[in-house]
């Protein structure tokens, strides 16, 4: 296994990272039904194989994630990683809120000290929440206590916002999505290079678009991957991208397999950092561009469009549709369209007002989209 320094902190962390958020399941549609004799063998293979950082969060699993790893974790193991998980903030509504979940995560856990901790999925919202209910105020009173080690931030909106937070307190670490199709999507690369200047350990999420990078990959993509001369498989030619940058402290993957941690600990323990030359980058744009070519709709996901009178989530809707789209994921799309947005929501409801079309920068016929959207997902 390859380590990298932590920012700078004095930690070395495994370049991969185990995200604990895929487990395999006895049960097909019911995530708290994790096979806990699999996910164990997986979890201790990996960190017996040196991976030494495992990521998990409150709400993975619907919250059985972290009670799992309190257990697989016993024996030794828990001396042996970085664990790391996170405040759930948008369930905060008081300022007593952060630490009742805090101590129940400790709990969970079965630990008294939490290495890694986050705030979960940063954007707008959620940022005037932190800043509502003085949660700055409570990390820094759990770094005094010694409670957690390291405290950082996952994060899902825009660049500007990203930089704004990078700068708003003296975080050891951030965790971003980002893979060589997404490299300008949220923070992208250009908030990898800021918080990496500003001395963050950048940590990166999705590093295989959660797998739509590594299973069913178009011939198209194929074809580009080969000219690269390398044998390798779709999973290593995205794990790779990411792990070229100097900048990346580790790589999160949520694997779903033996096999896949098998493969993914095998291609860690190689150096990747400056191993992609231009001749490379270039396939890698190539594959890009071919996966963009495939969009439906040129949402940047401003939000500008909302709020919709009828609470339609127009640009969560336009992203879904989207993926389906680029990846060929009708099936995963439309399980989250029908699970998260409720029936009174969907895009059939649009109304075709046009006053998301109105304040749309990019000029999208939203109410024709959002119905064509509504169609393939329904
Ligand atoms: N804080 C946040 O807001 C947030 C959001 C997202 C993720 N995260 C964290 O980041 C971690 C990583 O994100 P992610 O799970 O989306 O990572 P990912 O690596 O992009 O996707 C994981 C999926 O990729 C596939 N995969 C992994 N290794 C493979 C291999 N060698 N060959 C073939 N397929 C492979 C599997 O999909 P199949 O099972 O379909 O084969 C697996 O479930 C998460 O687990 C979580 O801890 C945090």
């Amino acid at each position: 296994m390859i380590y990298r320094k932590f920012g700078r902190t004095d930690a070395m962390v495994s370049q991969l990272g185990f995200g604990a958020m895929r487990f395999p399941l006895t049960e097909p549609y019911d995530p708290t039904k994790i096979d806990e004799v699999k996910a164990a063998e997986m979890l201790h293979y990996a960190i017996d194989n040196g991976v030494n950082f495992i990521d998990s969060a409150y709400p993975y699993h619907r919250q059985t994630s972290e009670i799992f790893l309190g257990k697989a974790l016993k024996n030794g193991y828990r001396r042996k990683v970085y664990l790391s998980t996170k405040l759930p903030v948008w369930l905060v509504k008081a300022k007593t809120d952060s630490l009742r979940y805090f101590d129940e995560q400790l709990q969970r856990l079965q630990v008294d000290q939490i290495d890694m901790y986050l705030l979960h999925s940063l954007g707008k919202n959620s940022w005037k929440t932190v800043n509502e209910y003085g949660i700055l105020d409570f990390v820094d009173k759990i770094l005094d206590a010694e409670k957690i080690r390291y405290a950082g931030f996952s994060y899902h909106d825009d660049l500007p916002l990203f930089k704004e937070i990078v700068d708003a307190y003296p975080w050891k670490f951030c965790l971003i999505h980002l893979n060589y199709v997404d490299d300008q999507y949220q923070a992208g690369l250009e908030g990898m290079e800021y918080a990496y200047k500003k001395g963050l350990a950048v940590m990166v999420m999705e590093p295989l678009r959660g797998g739509r990078l590594a299973n069913n990959v178009p011939p198209e993509v194929l074809s580009i991957m080969q000219q690269s001369g390398r044998t390798q498989t779709p999973a290593e030619f995205a794990l790779r991208w990411v792990l070229n940058r100097p900048e990346v402290s580790c790589v999160l993957s949520g694997m779903s397999t033996l096999e896949q941690v098998i493969a993914n600990v095998s291609f860690a323990a190689e150096e990747h950092v400056n191993s992609l030359t231009e001749e490379d980058l270039q396939l890698y744009y190539q594959a890009k561009k071919f996966y963009h070519s495939k969009t439906k709709v040129s949402c940047s996901q401003c939000g500008y469009c909302q709020p919709c009178k009828q609470k339609i989530p127009i640009s969560f809707i336009l992203d879904l549709y989207n993926d389906a789209c680029m990846y060929d994921a009708v099936k995963e799309s439309s399980w989250a369209y029908r699970v998260f947005i409720k029936p009174e929501n969907r895009g059939d409801q649009c109304t075709e007002c046009g006053e998301c079309e109105e304040k749309c920068p990019q000029k999208i016929p939203v109410s024709e989209l959002i119905k064509e959207a509504h169609e393939l997902l329904k």
